[in-house]
């Protein structure tokens, strides 16, 4: 966590507060059962670890994904779980813009060309994949917070907006300047790009396979800047090595770090980022104070009730 998170949680006189910087499992087995109240950036909290933990009244995530603990635990036992969900789409929404612009543009490539000394054969390259955003068709899926902060920039860019959400009104999207459309199948044959902003529970994980790809333009782009496993690795590495879909951006994979085998980490037609789409100065020192501001009001009985999560 930032510093100025921290110096908050320590500043406040209601409590003492202690950085656990082992996150291995046999140390939070360990460690963990002492606190009344957890801000969590990394680690997992597993059911086995959450049984020891019988102090414990509320677990802040530095974040708003919180797939690295077991709610199911969490409710049996009547532990509250808050998001901070203030300061983590900012970031997100640019970040996701970023990986469209780079693969559109081609920045990865030209940036390594001029490098080797290949400038004259780059500006003689027949370009035929790098594009203009204009008129493109974005697909967002999950018209979250980040969804919400998408769609200006991809309008921004004069692209047009189609959101797939069974959760959000089409009123609501048409006020922010997209169309709602129910049935995935038909906004995927439709998509230049698909940009996956929802959460990863049972009902999204492999969200899109193989089958769904299929679907979508061949000279179409998928990122996933939300959480790994929404998208099926293997089918994914697969769909663009046969040409099935263009090319990539990847934040997020479904195991972190990735294997080194993973086969993304070698395929030039993904860019990659290590779940790294709020890392900017402005983005994780807001989160860390919201966190500990979190973890503050909760204790004093102030918390928004949008900050907690419904288990
Ligand atoms: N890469 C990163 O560093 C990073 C940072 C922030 C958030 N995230 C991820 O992005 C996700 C979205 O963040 P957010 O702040 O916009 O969350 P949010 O809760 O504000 O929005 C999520 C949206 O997804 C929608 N949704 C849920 N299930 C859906 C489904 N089956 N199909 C379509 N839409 C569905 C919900 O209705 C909601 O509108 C988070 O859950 C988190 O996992 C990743």
């Amino acid at each position: 966590m930032k510093d100025k998170g921290i110096e908050l949680l320590k500043s406040y006189k209601g409590f003492d507060c202690e950085l656990v910087t082992d996150l291995s499992r046999e140390n939070l087995l360990l460690k963990l059962p002492e606190f009344d109240g957890i801000a969590l950036r990394r680690g997992k909290i597993d059911r086995e670890i959450l049984n020891k933990c019988d102090k414990l009244k509320v677990i802040a995530r530095h974040g708003v994904g919180y797939d690295s603990v077991d709610t199911v635990s969490l409710k049996e036992k009547g532990i509250t779980l808050l998001v901070a969900h203030n300061s983590t789409s900012t970031s997100p929404a640019e970040h996701i813009m970023f990986m469209i612009m780079n693969i559109y543009k081609g920045v990865s490539m030209f940036d390594t060309m001029v490098r080797n000394g290949d400038f004259v054969k780059a500006i003689h390259l027949n370009i035929e994949q790098n594009f203009e955003l204009f008129d493109k068709t974005v697909l967002i899926a999950g018209f979250g917070r980040i969804g919400k902060k998408l769609i200006k920039k991809c309008l921004g860019f004069d692209m047009k907006v189609i959101v797939f959400d069974p959760y959000v009104d089409d009123k609501v999207i048409a006020s922010f300047g997209g169309k709602k459309v129910s049935n995935l199948e038909d906004a995927l044959k439709v998509a230049d790009i698909l940009s996956l902003s929802l959460p990863l529970n049972s009902e999204t994980k492999n969200f899109i396979t193989l089958r769904e790809m299929k679907l979508m333009k061949k000279s179409s782009v998928i990122i996933n800047a939300a959480r790994g496993g929404v998208v099926n690795e293997v089918d994914l590495n697969n769909a663009l090595n046969n040409n099935i879909i263009a090319f990539a951006g990847i934040d997020v994979f479904e195991k972190e770090p990735p294997e080194l085998t993973n086969p993304l980490l070698t395929n030039q037609k993904v860019v990659l980022s290590p779940h790294a789409a709020t890392f900017t100065k402005e983005g994780l020192e807001s989160m860390a104070v919201e966190t500990a501001q979190n973890i503050i009001d909760f204790f004093e009985n102030k918390i928004e009730s949008t900050k907690i999560v419904k288990l």
